[in-house]
């Protein structure tokens, strides 16, 4: 099982940029953190970022056969109507995750353009919250896959 990590705009300058808000890990430790844990799982994660929206639209359209994906869309969360509809067109299970509480901030932070169309969000958690996201999601995904597996054939039991 594929699952895309994504992180939006200024989000590879983590570390740097307001620690005090974003926390102290760079984008590679939590992508290395997410990893290992989805090891564990036996999910494979395929991490990329980007500072343009086009850019990040274009690679959801290309990986769009991974089972799914963990958005962190940095402030694109808050106006991005195109990448709202690429998130929207993927087909796979789909986590949004901010690491700041973005609703306890400026109020244009309070509006998620991206969140109504995901399967969950997850937001004031810091790093863990893409632990919490990847370890909700995963049993997710599984079930879908169970769930839409085709049927064995009705004397799959006894001809074994
Ligand atoms: C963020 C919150 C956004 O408002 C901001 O523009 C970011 C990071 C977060 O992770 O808390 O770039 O998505």
């Amino acid at each position: 099982m594929k699952v895309l990590l994504i992180s939006g705009p200024n989000l590879n300058i983590l570390g740097q940029r307001m620690p005090e808000i974003y926390g102290t890990q760079t984008l590679a430790d939590i992508e290395d953190l997410v990893g290992k844990r989805a090891k564990e799982w036996g999910v494979t994660i395929r991490p990329y970022q980007s500072n343009h929206e086009g850019a990040i639209i274009d690679f959801i359209q290309q990986e769009r056969s991974a089972e799914g994906l963990i958005i962190n869309p940095g402030a694109l969360s808050h106006y991005g109507y195109s990448l709202r509809d690429a998130l929207e067109a993927f087909p796979g299970g789909k986590m949004e995750v901010h690491l700041s509480n973005v609703h306890a901030r400026e109020e244009f932070r309070h509006n998620l353009v991206t969140a109504p169309i995901m399967d969950g969000v997850v937001a004031g958690l810091g790093w863990r919250g893409y632990l919490a996201a990847l370890d909700a999601l995963v049993p997710m995904l599984q079930e879908r896959l169970n769930r839409d597996a085709p049927a064995p054939p009705a004397d799959s039991e006894t001809s074994a």
